[in-house]
């Protein structure tokens, strides 16, 4: 098991060697309790700008419960409360008078299992837009469609059939119709929960693809249980354990000589 494991680790991207940008999000502190679980316990973490974090570490090691804090989408969660401080670009997230709403426009995010809306696939788009007023007219709402689709490297696929129907694409379709709709608001960051566990490895590659040119324009953070993921699309990773924050670094080093014996016991598949 062993010996398997480490010959499969994965070999990191040359861009994973790059020194982190400016960070776009500062978390410091941050816990969070479901009733009476503590589910996190004082993380603190950069993420930078225009790059590809990994969240990586064993189920139920708390990697959602963050992804969560970033959008608050904890707060839909009533058992859950969330202590700390966390930041995108210097605004505090959980300032009271922050306009929930439009921070989540700021901070899209991406599920496990694509998730359209049962309606057209423009229609899948044109939703976000329109009800956050960004385009002036139909044509306007149009273009924005066409260039969230051609972001998403969808365009090509779906741009004779708009009117279908968003669940009759195929699951990796529907993902990349999904990232096309986080996309559509302009968002500044983007979060994906194990986007590709649904799908198979050709949709897999296509979506890894995909983030590896959205990291030009936004900041991604990505929870995957595939290290060879993270090691392929990400330029930086945190190693989560029981709620901590192991270590984080630059991927590269990660997964060629962790600093803390779990991530080295994690990385080699003794456990996880
Ligand atoms: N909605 C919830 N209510 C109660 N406990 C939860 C909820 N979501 C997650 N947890 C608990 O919090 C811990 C961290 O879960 P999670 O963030 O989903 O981990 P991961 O994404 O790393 O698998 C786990 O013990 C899990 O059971
Ligand atoms: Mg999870």
């Amino acid at each position: 098991m062993d010996a398997t494991a480490t010959a499969a680790r994965p070999k990191p991207t040359a861009s994973a060697t790059l020194p982190a940008n400016d960070p776009k999000i500062v978390a410091k502190d941050v816990n969070v309790y479901y009733a009476e679980k503590h589910a996190l316990k004082d993380v603190s973490l950069d993420i930078p700008e225009r790059a590809v974090m990994a969240f990586i570490g064993p189920s139920g090691c708390g990697k959602s419960t963050f992804l969560r804090c970033i959008n608050r989408m904890n707060d839909t969660i009533a058992s859950c409360r969330v202590v700390g401080s966390i930041k995108i670009d210097d605004q505090d997230i959980y300032d009271p008078s922050l306009d929930v709403v439009q921070l989540r426009a700021r901070v899209g995010m991406v599920f496990q299992k694509p998730n359209p809306f049962p309606k057209s696939i423009y229609e899948n788009i044109a939703y976000g837009p329109r009800i956050h007023g960004l385009a002036r007219s139909k044509a306007e709402l149009d273009e924005i469609v066409e260039q969230a689709l051609r972001k998403a490297s969808l365009w090509n696929e779906v741009k004779d059939r708009l009117q279908d129907t968003g669940t009759g694409l195929s699951g990796g379709q529907q993902q990349r119709l999904c990232i096309a709709r986080a996309i559509a608001v302009s968002p500044e960051v983007i979060l994906m929960d194990e986007p590709c566990s649904a799908l198979d490895p050709i949709a897999t590659a296509k979506i890894e693809e995909l983030i590896d040119e959205l990291r030009q324009n936004f900041t991604i953070v990505i929870v995957t249980h595939s290290m060879q993921q993270a090691a392929r699309v990400s330029q930086r990773t945190a190693f989560f354990h029981l709620g901590v924050i192991v270590e984080t670094g630059p991927t590269e080093r990660i997964f060629t000589s962790p600093n803390d014996k779990r991530t080295q016991d994690y990385i080699t598949g003794r456990f996880g």
